[in-house]
């Protein structure tokens, strides 16, 4: 492996920090730092903008340790941060184990891309619906968990129970909230979709909720991944309206970006109380900076939210494919990671699996 010697010229250090740089890349130059896997595909909600109203549907798990493997690989080319998704992954046996595994790993680069055998432990998250959330913080912290994000589409229990076609787990899901910030799995950031007619009108209510709850809320564009392909560019509530109504409703400030990949936009008030995150995919895309990779519950590789295929990763692992020759597929397929999506244009083709599947 190339390292860097210290007596080099500046030119030719920059050349060999090139060349030691074996961290995954796209052919657009984008390190991919950031896995999002799904650990299940079964939920307990239906949100109307996920799901169909139907029961009934196959599930397709993968063992607690043939994730493991899948991710200790990634992590050898540069993966720095795992975010837990399902499904809902609450209701995966075997969680808790799999995250104090994962605690265990260390990042395999450098940030300037040089390799290391002294790396920090991954940032290790998790995405939740939050109706198991009060039983599990504790237990998820004391193994190694070290954030989590809350979907959560309303702050009045009726609204939110219209949407997530589930009721009374309103108030489950405010405890967990509140668990979680206890546990130390802050700060807690609760993500919002905002559908036209369903909960537009709670964006004031979610400004008071960050302020009384500290907790950061974030609101995201409805981008077309659901089952029913109830997709409409009229159901869309764009930022540009978004900061609007919440300007009206305390004079907004916004904050400095954490990274040039992160996906939101960080406002806070006036008086520097509550955090508003902007999710915008659909009016102000972020394809540009994407460092972002999934592993679906059934253990394929996608290179995007909208790709049209995937990339079958677990095959490979199931014919007894060794670590050396998975690294050589995972590098050779995301090279051809999307540039970007496609919403809104002409000739826009829905991806190949719904968010159930991929996970956000
Ligand atoms: P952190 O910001 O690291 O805390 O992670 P997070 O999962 O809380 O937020 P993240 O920004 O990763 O994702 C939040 C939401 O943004 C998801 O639920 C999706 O709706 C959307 N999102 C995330 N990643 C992508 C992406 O690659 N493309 C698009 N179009 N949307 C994304
Ligand atoms: N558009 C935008 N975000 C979505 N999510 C689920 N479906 C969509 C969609 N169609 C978000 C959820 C959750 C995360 C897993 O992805 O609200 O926060
Ligand atoms: Fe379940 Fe998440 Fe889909 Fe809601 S959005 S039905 S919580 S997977």
């Amino acid at each position: 492996m190339a390292t860097i010697s210290p007596s080099l010229p500046p030119q030719e250090e920059s050349a060999a920090r090139v060349v030691s740089d074996q961290r995954l890349r796209d052919r657009f130059g984008r390190a991919l730092t950031d896995l999002r896997l799904s650990v299940t595909d079964r939920c307990n909600y239906r949100c109307v903008y996920c799901r169909t109203g139907n029961e009934g549907a196959q599930y397709t798990e993968l063992a607690i340790e043939e994730y493991l493997r899948m991710v200790r690989i990634l992590v050898s080319l540069g993966i720095e941060k795992v975010r837990l998704t399902g499904g809902e992954p609450l209701l995966r046996s075997g969680l808790v184990e799999m995250v104090r595994e994962l605690s265990t790993l260390k990042t395999a680069f450098l940030p300037d891309g040089t390799p290391t055998n002294d790396g920090l432990p991954l940032d290790l998250a998790l995405t939740t619906n939050g109706h198991l959330l009060d039983g599990l913080a504790m237990p998820l912290k004391e193994a190694g968990l070290r954030r989590v994000t809350v979907s959560m589409d309303a702050v009045d229990a009726e609204t939110f129970a219209t949407i997530t076609r589930v009721p009374r787990s309103y108030d489950r899901v405010l405890a967990g909230i509140r668990k979680a910030a206890d546990a130390g799995l802050g700060p807690v950031k609760v993500n919002c979709v905002l559908l036209r007619g369903f909960n537009d009108h709670q964006i004031e209510g979610f400004a008071a909720f960050s302020r009384r709850e500290n907790v950061i809320v974030r609101f995201i564009e409805f981008m077309p991944l659901e089952e029913d392909r109830s997709w409409r560019p009229e159901t869309v509530v764009p930022m540009r309206e978004i900061l609007k109504r919440l300007d009206a409703y305390r004079p907004l400030v916004e904050l400095p970006q954490h990274s040039a990949s992160e996906t939101a936009r960080r406002f806070t008030f006036d008086d520097g109380i509550g955090e508003i995150g902007i999710i915008a995919p659909v009016s102000q895309p972020f394809c540009g900076h994407c460092s972002r990779i999934r592993i679906t519950s059934d253990g394929k590789l996608r290179t995007c939210l909208f790709s049209q295929s995937d990339h079958d990763l677990y095959g490979r692992m199931l014919r007894g494919g060794t670590d050396e020759q998975l690294a050589a597929y995972i590098r050779q397929v995301v090279l051809h990671k999307e540039e970007r999506h496609h919403i809104g244009e002409p000739g826009f083709e829905k991806p190949s699996r719904n968010m159930v599947h991929i996970g956000g």
